[in-house]
């Protein structure tokens, strides 16, 4: 069906398949490799879950499949299994990426309305608490992933890796052969002037990477793609299209592509409709000349941009997975 979706969807509709919907700018965390909870104590205004409705209304109208609950803390928002509820009812696939602090309290709540939950873990021990800037964030997440089993939703660990956790694959992957659900490793992206120092060297990532490989063909679950593994630890280019397979939008339905190289929003939801960016001009111009820019490397951008450009490799071996790890967000 997802495939059948996409090939459509390239075929004739050409829009983004995916929106990653900020429901909040609040943070419990502190984390070092982002910098979004700095951003909570400016911004307050999380747009209300009416004006959400009419948003997943029109972004349905549009031809989008995906939507991606991410912020911020996405748990902190009290009525997102209102929202979750709502854009499963409308039928959208629905995915919650989280901290995991507060899912084991909340995962009854939207469990029902939801077809994957993200919980992120960077490190299987007291490392991930630091990095997280949360005494006890780990046992927390590990808690609310157990409480998640045994239902339909899937769920995925995600380990984001910078210069601190490159000695920490194993133990990851130990947690995920424990918990029995797959994982997702990626390289972080750099907020200029915040992370910049936690950034891996281009060989550290070519060593990490050739181990997460192995890790994979020797049948662990890990669920970036073989391609999108190449592409980080050979450093390949990719041509990307990620503009067109998703669109960000912040808690106060700001509109955004690329925030790092175009910081000037295509508008607010509360006054645009999906279908009128998608089809301007504008938009096609801009997709059109970022395909060569290749800033990030996260595997929603580059997975994304192989999903839209059908690459026959990567479209079988999703095709045959178990779960859509290249759903996965940043
Ligand atoms: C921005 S967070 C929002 C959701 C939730 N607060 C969480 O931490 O899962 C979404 C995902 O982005 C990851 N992330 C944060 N900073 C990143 C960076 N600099 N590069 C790549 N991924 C990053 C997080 O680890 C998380 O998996
Ligand atoms: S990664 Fe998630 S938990 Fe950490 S600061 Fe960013 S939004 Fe908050
Ligand atoms: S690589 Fe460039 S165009 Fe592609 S998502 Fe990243 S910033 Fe945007």
């Amino acid at each position: 069906m997802i495939l059948l979706y996409l090939v459509q969807n390239r075929l004739f509709l050409q829009t983004p398949f995916r929106i990653v919907h900020n429901v909040t700018f609040q943070c419990n965390c502190r984390c070092q490799i982002c910098e979004r909870w700095k951003r909570s104590a400016k911004h307050t205004t999380d747009m209300s879950k009416e004006k959400i409705f009419t948003m997943l209304e029109d972004a349905k109208q549009a031809g989008v499949l995906f939507y991606v609950a991410m912020g911020g803390e996405p748990l902190l928002r009290k009525d997102l299994p209102d929202i979750l509820r709502y854009a499963k009812k409308l039928g959208f696939v629905t995915s919650v990426v989280t901290n995991g602090y507060y899912l084991k309290e909340r995962h009854a709540e939207i469990l029902p309305f939801t077809d994957m939950i993200v919980v992120s873990i960077d490190s299987n021990d007291e490392l991930h608490d630091t990095l997280r800037g949360v005494k006890g964030i780990r046992e927390k997440a590990i808690e609310g992933i157990k409480a998640c089993k045994g239902g339909n939703t899937l769920l995925s660990i995600y380990s984001v890796i910078c210069t601190l956790n490159l000695e920490k694959i194993d133990g990851l992957v130990k947690l995920s052969q424990d918990l029995d659900i797959p994982i997702t490793f990626q390289p972080m992206d750099v907020y200029k002037g915040y992370n910049d120092h936690l950034r891996p060297s281009g060989a550290q990532l070519t060593n990490v990477f050739s181990k997460i490989l192995t890790l994979k063909k020797a049948g662990h679950k890990i669920s970036d793609s073989t391609q999108y593994i190449k592409y980080i630890q050979q450093q390949r280019s990719y041509v990307c299209h990620a503009p067109k397979s998703f669109i960000y939008i912040e808690a106060d339905g700001t509109i955004f592509s690329c925030k790092d190289i175009l910081d000037k929003p295509w508008g607010n939801v509360k006054d645009c409709s999906f279908k009128e960016i998608f089809h301007s001009d504008e938009f096609k111009e801009f997709c059109h000349q970022v395909e060569s820019c290749n800033l990030c490397s996260v595997a929603c951008v580059i997975e994304g941009s192989l999903a839209h450009s059908l690459d026959p490799l990567f479209i079988v071996q999703q095709a045959i997975a178990t779960h859509f790890s290249f759903m996965n967000v940043k």
